[in-house]
C-alpha cells in the first residue's frame, strides 16, 4: 500500500495537543510535572538573597539523584538475593554515577560568597544535611547490599582476599566486589568534597545549623560502608609480601 505524504496532520496526528491527563499546557509539562517542580523554589519575593535559587537547586537536585541511587542499590540487592549478578552490576553503575553527579554539582555552591551565604544561613532554621532523606536512604540501603554480596561470596567458599587472588576464576563476584568498592568510594568522595565546600563557605572550626561541629564532618570521611573491602587490600599486600 502506498503511503500518502501530506503536510497537513490528520486530527489524531495533531502533535501540538497534549494527550496525557494532568496539569500543564503540553504533554512534556504534564508528564514531568514541571508546574509543581518549578514551584518548589522560593520566588524572588520570598528570597532573602538571590542565591537562594542556586542553593535550593543544588540541594533539590541532589535529593533526586540520591533517591535514584538508593532505589538502584535496593533493586540491585534484590537481584543479588536471587543470584542475578549482571543486572545488579548494571544498577550499581548507575548508583555510583548518581554520586559522581552530585559531587560535581557541589562546585556550584562555591560560586556563593561566604559573607553573602550568611544571609541565607539565617533562614535555614535547624535544617541540616543529617536530615537529608536521600542521604539517609543511601545509608539505609547500603548495608543490605553488603550482606547480599557476602552471602554469595560465602556460598562460593571464598574469603574476600581469596576472591581477589582468584578473581579470574570468579569474574562475576570479582566485578561485584569492585562495584561495591566503587559505590563506597563515591559516597566517601562526596563526603570529602562536601566537607571542603562547607569549610570554604562557613569554615572548618564552626558549628552547623544543627549544632554539629564541622570538624565532625571531617571525621566522617574516614567512615566506609564496607570497611572489610578496604581492609582486604592491606591483607592482599601483606600476603604478596610474604610470598
Ligand atoms: C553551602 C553549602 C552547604 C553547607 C554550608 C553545608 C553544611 C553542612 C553542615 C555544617 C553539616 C553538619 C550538620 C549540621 O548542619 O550541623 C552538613 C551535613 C550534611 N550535609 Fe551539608 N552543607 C552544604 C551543602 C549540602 C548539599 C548540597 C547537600 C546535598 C544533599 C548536603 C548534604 C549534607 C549531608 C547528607 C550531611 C550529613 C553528612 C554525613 O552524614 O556525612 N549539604 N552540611
Amino acid at each position: 500500500m502506498a503511503v500518502e505524504e501530506s503536510s497537513e496532520p490528520t486530527p489524531e496526528e495533531d502533535y501540538s495537543q497534549p494527550i496525557l491527563s494532568g496539569e500543564g499546557a503540553s504533554d512534556y509539562e504534564r508528564y514531568l510535572r514541571t508546574d509543581a517542580l518549578l514551584a518548589l523554589q522560593k520566588t524572588p519575593d520570598d528570597q532573602v538573597h538571590r542565591d537562594e535559587l542556586l542553593f535550593q537547586t543544588v540541594h533539590q537536585s541532589s535529593e533526586l539523584w540520591l533517591k535514584l541511587a538508593a532505589t538502584e542499590v535496593e533493586t540491585a540487592t534484590e537481584h543479588l538475593r536471587t543470584k542475578e549478578i549482571a543486572p545488579a552490576l548494571r544498577l550499581l553503575r548507575r548508583a555510583s554515577l548518581c554520586l559522581q553527579l552530585i559531587t560535581a554539582q557541589l562546585d556550584m555552591l562555591e560560586q556563593m560568597s561566604p559573607w553573602e551565604y550568611q544571609t541565607i544561613r539565617k533562614v535555614l532554621g535547624h535544617g541540616s544535611g543529617f536530615d537529608s532523606p536521600g542521604f539517609r536512604a543511601v545509608r539505609r540501603v547500603s548495608p543490605d547490599l553488603g550482606e547480599a554480596f557476602h552471602a554469595l561470596r560465602r556460598e562460593a567458599g571464598l574469603s574476600i582476599v581469596d576472591l581477589y587472588v582468584r578473581g579470574r576464576e570468579f569474574e562475576d563476584l570479582y566485578q561485584l566486589a569492585e562495584a561495591l568498592t566503587e559505590w563506597d568510594e563515591r559516597v566517601t568522595v562526596w563526603r570529602f568534597r562536601h566537607y571542603k565546600v562547607v569549610s570554604r563557605i562557613i569554615g572548618d572550626e564552626v558549628v552547623g545549623t544543627q549544632g554539629t561541629p564541622v570538624e565532625l564532618l571531617g571525621g566522617l570521611i574516614k567512615k566506609s560502608l564496607y570497611p572489610e573491602l578496604w581492609r582486604a587490600r592491606n591483607e592482599i599486600t601483606a600476603r604478596s609480601n610474604e610470598e
